[in-house]
């Protein structure tokens, strides 16, 4: 049957019916109290979400323009940036420091693993005289399933007194993350993703340590300059005409996140990536990440059993069971699938891809 599509891919991610309703109305004039209203229980509800006391802006961008906007309201030319790369939204940091002028040096790890903090510590040991401006890091790696243990590495980068600039892009709204209480400096994520709304909304919050970096920069850029969105949040607007129809989403799927709780959203993401885990190993199929602790929980890659492709994989779940779940990507392309468990999904929908995924296997190894 089509039309009963079942997204379990790491975004954009399903959508509730009562906020796609919210979103089906006519657009709100967003210089009217109106609007204002509702922005500011959105701002305040984001924050808590993103467990900060700090604003969160929001731009009508994906989440690659938060992680440009990080940067570009950051940097000088010339500045020395260290990219911890884990996967390709790691090296995602280092490309775009580097087209705002930035020498980007990467600390790399073959994909699947994570960083060693220890290495982090002594190469920023290495840095006695304090070159190293930012140090850039994923959190959830959605290209590889892995993820970071954020906590230990920015109390690291810390002692050292460079800024860490953290994506959380699938993890904000799925596994806990605390900025302010683990000294993160700025971190970006995208609406797609945890926070059960469609693309095209970005969030970024930064702190004051950031904002005073912030103030020498000499091209921070137009459209995404923090001190813009800051000016405009006091006034409680937005500088320039906000995405109205996603802010209303976002505020019916954020009301609908704190009826839920966010130690109840965090158990729900570790219990469905476990029961998703614990299934897959007991179907033979190996996972590319196997270390459990090292493991993400809004995206899990799977190696396909010998003699079946990726390719009739995703077919077979796509065609017969109308699923969805989404390949490698670029090494990894055709050599894992990926399913994504993260935003509004429940027990239920990994019980389903898991009796499909066993029944496409044994169909495609007849
Ligand atoms: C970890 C991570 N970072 C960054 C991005 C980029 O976000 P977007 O595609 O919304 O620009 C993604 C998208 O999948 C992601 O998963």
């Amino acid at each position: 049957m089509k039309d009963k599509t079942l997204l379990m891919i790491p975004g954009p991610t399903p959508v509730p019916e009562n906020v796609l309703l919210a979103m089906a109305k006519s657009p709100v004039p967003h210089r009217s109290s109106e609007f204002s209203a509702i922005f500011d229980e959105v701002n305040e509800d984001l924050k808590w979400l993103f467990q900060t006391k700090n604003d969160v802006f929001i731009f009508a961008s994906s989440g690659t323009g938060a992680m440009d906007a990080a940067l570009s309201n950051l940097l000088n030319p010339g500045d020395k940036v260290l990219s911890l790369v884990i996967g390709n939204f790691g090296e995602r940091w280092a490309k775009i420091a580097e087209s705002h002028g930035a020498i980007a040096e990467r600390m790399t790890v073959p994909y699947g693993e994570v960083i060693n903090p220890a290495d982090l510590e002594k190469r920023l040991n290495e840095d006695v005289n304090k070159e190293i401006k930012i140090v850039t890091m994923t959190h959830s790696e959605t290209s590889t399933g892995a993820v970071n243990d954020v906590k230990t590495l920015c109390e690291i980068i810390k002692k050292h007194g460079a800024l860490s600039v953290v994506d959380g892009v699938t993890s904000v709204g799925a596994m806990d993350i605390k900025p302010d209480l683990w000294g993160i400096d700025v971190l970006v994520s995208g609406s797609q993703k945890g926070f059960m709304i469609p693309p095209g909304l970005a969030f970024l919050t930064a702190d004051e340590k950031a904002f005073e970096v912030h103030k020498q920069c000499k091209y921070p850029g137009f459209y995404f300059n923090w001190s813009s969105y800051k000016k405009s949040l006091a006034q409680h607007t937005t500088p320039y005409t906000p995405a109205v129809n996603l802010i209303i989403a976002l505020h019916t799927a954020l009301k609908m996140l704190k009826r839920e709780g966010l130690e109840n959203i965090f158990a729900r993401h570790r219990s469905n990536a476990i029961l998703l885990r614990n299934s897959l190993r007991n179907m033979g199929l190996k996972l590319f990440v196997d270390d459990d602790k090292k493991a993400s929980y809004a995206v899990t890659s799977v190696y396909p059993p010998e003699g079946v492709s990726v390719g009739d994989i995703r077919n077979s779940l796509k065609n017969d069971y109308d699923i969805i779940v989404a390949n490698g990507q670029n090494d990894l392309k055709d050599k894992i699938f990926r399913i994504g468990t993260l935003g509004f999904v429940s027990e239920r929908d990994i019980l389903t891809v898991v009796s499909a995924l066993n029944a496409a296997i044994n169909k495609l190894k007849r």
